[in-house]
């Protein structure tokens, strides 16, 4: 129990991190992302430069941003209006994105949203309406959606982004479980999770040993998430960065944010 307390208070710092990087992904000339609200969330640009450096998959929260966007758009665009963010830390689609009669929640560690949307208030960005979840997204979390009010007889599309990295294998078949439990069919999904390949990659080894180092570990891994989601009830595809044009949902992105030494899965998913 301590270590796992430990990690969440680790990983949980994590969202500042994603904040720096799509504040800076939105100065670029040809940006994939642009995230106006991302600089009034702080983080350390220091920090987030050293993990550039030591080879931190920082393209991925831009490409899997980009890609999440649109799976809410299209599942927006058949009717669904009912959108889950999970693990949401300093996501600001409920202010950047358009999505009239939707209710979002947004779940995350216990006050994690709350402070997101107070620093933004104090940056003079008004409340957004969205639903505050906190959750342990590994303990039995689902009721706590539905006490929210998500109704689970009616598909919603859910986002796991930047996740999975922090779930052993188990940990995140029992995230699907639960998620299943409340994601009726027509429910599309959205996530990220690194190819088993990525560990091994000599690339990326200062970094995952940082990463051990400070109590986050990357610890999760697939080597094809579609037979891992079709056990789990959804048809699925999945895409490296390189491949994501070919999705039909996003164009390809700029040759910056595509490392084939990061290999990284952008999972999106539809309910059977
Ligand atoms: C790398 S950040 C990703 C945040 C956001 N999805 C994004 O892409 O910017 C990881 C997030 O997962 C949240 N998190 C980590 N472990 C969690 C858990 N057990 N339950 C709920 N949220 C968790 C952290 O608090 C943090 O906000």
């Amino acid at each position: 129990m301590a270590d796992q307390v430990e990690n969440a208070s680790a990983v949980r710092t994590t969202s500042d991190w994603m904040a720096v990087i799509r504040h800076r992904e939105s100065t670029e000339p040809d940006a994939y992302l642009v995230d106006p609200y991302a600089e009034r969330l702080g983080g350390s640009e220091a920090l987030v430069a050293y993990l550039a450096k030591l080879g931190g998959p920082n393209e991925v929260v831009i490409t899997r941003g980009r890609f999440g966007d649109a799976v809410i758009a299209e599942a927006l665009g058949s009717g669904v209006d009912q959108v889950a963010i999970l693990a949401s830390g300093s996501d600001t689609r409920p202010w950047r994105l358009p999505m009239p009669g939707a209710t979002v929640y947004e779940a995350d560690l216990p006050g994690q949203v709350e402070t997101k949307i107070a620093t933004l208030a104090r940056a003079g960005v008004s409340p957004a309406g969205q639903v505050a979840v906190d959750v342990d997204l590994r303990t039995p979390w689902a009721g706590r959606l539905t006490e929210a009010g998500l109704d689970p007889r009616r598909p919603a599309v859910f986002l796991v982004e930047g996740l999975f990295y922090y779930f052993p294998a188990d940990e995140a078949d029992l995230l699907l479980d639960r998620l299943g439990s409340i994601a009726a069919e027509g429910s599309r999904l959205a996530f990220d999770i690194p190819d088993s390949a990525y560990a091994d990659e000599p690339a990326n080894a200062e970094f995952l040993a940082y990463m051990l180092d400070r109590g986050s570990p990357f610890v999760g891994a697939s080597a094809d998430p579609v037979r891992w989601l079709a056990g789990h009830g959804w048809d699925a595809s999945a895409y490296l960065a390189a491949d994501l044009g070919s999705s039909g949902l996003v164009p390809a992105p700029p040759a910056r944010l595509v490392r084939p030494d990061r290999p990284i899965w952008h999972v999106g998913a539809r309910r059977r």
